[in-house]
């Protein structure tokens, strides 16, 4: 190779020597000149006819070995500036998944009001023997009114408001006709626990058009309303305090007869009046009752054979009376600063 030669290999070189401030597109750009049609590389070839023709075939070979080195210097020199990309790309968008994260700004998610209280109830209620059951939300007329000793058109119908999906399709009310459902399926002893979202078209302070129940059926020999009142009472001690006393009224439901409203000591004050309880001392929780034989027969269980007492309650109600919240629609909004509170 002759010194003009190699002298334009070793400029190619130097040219691309440091890629450290070199974009990409200047790399190809110096790769255009000194490979390229108008570069000085191509020029020597076109000076070989000015050549003896006896030194020509050394000639070309000197030049395509100039191209050779030069072509491989830049190959050498694009493979370098991929490494390069990447390794500055990588080094930039790096992560340190092991910091600690800002908790004031992630916090740490907790359980929604509404299910500690519902997993609280069916804690006590499970170390009472009661297995948890679930059923549909969209029901059919038969098991959410029917079953339940609530014919069509009767007056008995108006106290639960409902959202009719079609005549015979609708929003369950109440977690009861799970309770139907099960006992269609299975003879006694039966002590189950019914909990979940029910929907009537309801809306104030203490109502919501979706609300969540919780019920409890239990079917077996002997079964009376004492047994109905003991494990209330044992219920209420757990979920407020020992000193909780519970007392029955009479009411009415179509599917429990004998029927009661069942009323606790109120938890704020202790019985003595507050605002919560209106001055009475006393807080309405829940409807309960003995099973109507008419419902137990509907589902097939004799009730010659066996007696049984059903309840329901209102998880939001529940929740309301126990954390003091003045408001249903809290439960709903949202607001982290409500919820917060249950952390
Ligand atoms: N199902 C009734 C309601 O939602 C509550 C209840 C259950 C009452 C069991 C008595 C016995 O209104």
């Amino acid at each position: 190779m002759n010194d003009k030669i190699r002298e334009l290999v070793e400029n190619c070189k130097s040219r691309i020597s440091d890629l450290s401030n070199m974009a990409a597109a200047e790399l190809q750009k110096i790769k255009s000149e000194s490979l390229g049609k108008n570069s000085e590389l191509t020029n020597l070839l076109k000076s070989m006819r000015d050549i003896p023709a006896e030194e020509r075939p050394r000639f070309g070979q000197m030049v395509n070995e100039a191209r050779k080195l030069i072509e491989e210097a830049f190959a050498d020199a694009e493979r370098k500036m991929k490494e390069k990309t990447l390794r500055d790309k990588l080094e930039k968008e790096r992560v340190d998944i092991t910091l600690p994260c800002d908790n004031a700004v992630q916090g740490r998610g907790h359980l929604h009001p509404i299910t500690l209280v519902a997993d609280e109830i069916m804690d006590i209620f499970k170390g009472l023997g009661f297995e948890v059951l679930e059923g549909p939300e969209i029901e059919t007329d038969y098991y959410c009114f029917e079953a339940l000793n609530i014919p069509k058109n009767h007056p008995a119908r108006d106290m639960q408001d409902t959202f009719y999906i079609t005549d015979n399709i609708l929003l369950r009310t109440h977690t009861s006709p799970n309770q139907v459902r099960v006992m269609e399926k299975k003879q006694p002893p039966i002590k189950m626990l019914c909990p979940g979202k029910v929907y009537r078209s309801d809306d104030d302070a203490s109502h919501s058009p979706m609300f969540h129940q919780i019920e409890g059926l239990v079917v077996d020999k002997h079964i009376t309303l004492c047994d109905l009142q003991g494990t209330l009472e044992a219920f209420a001690q757990a979920l407020f305090d020992e000193k909780t006393k519970t007392r029955f009224r009479p009411s009415f439901f179509p599917f429990t007869e004998p029927s009661v409203e069942v009323d606790l000591t109120c938890s704020n004050c202790g019985g003595k009046g507050c605002k919560l309880c209106k001055g009475t001392g006393w807080i309405e929780v829940l409807g309960a009752g003995m099973v109507h034989p008419k419902v137990l027969e509907n589902c097939g269980i004799s009730s010659e054979k066996y007696t049984g007492y059903a309840f329901g309650m209102g998880l939001e109600r529940i929740a309301m009376i126990k954390y003091g919240i003045p408001n249903i629609k809290l439960f709903f909004e949202n607001d982290a600063r409500f919820l917060k509170q249950f952390r």
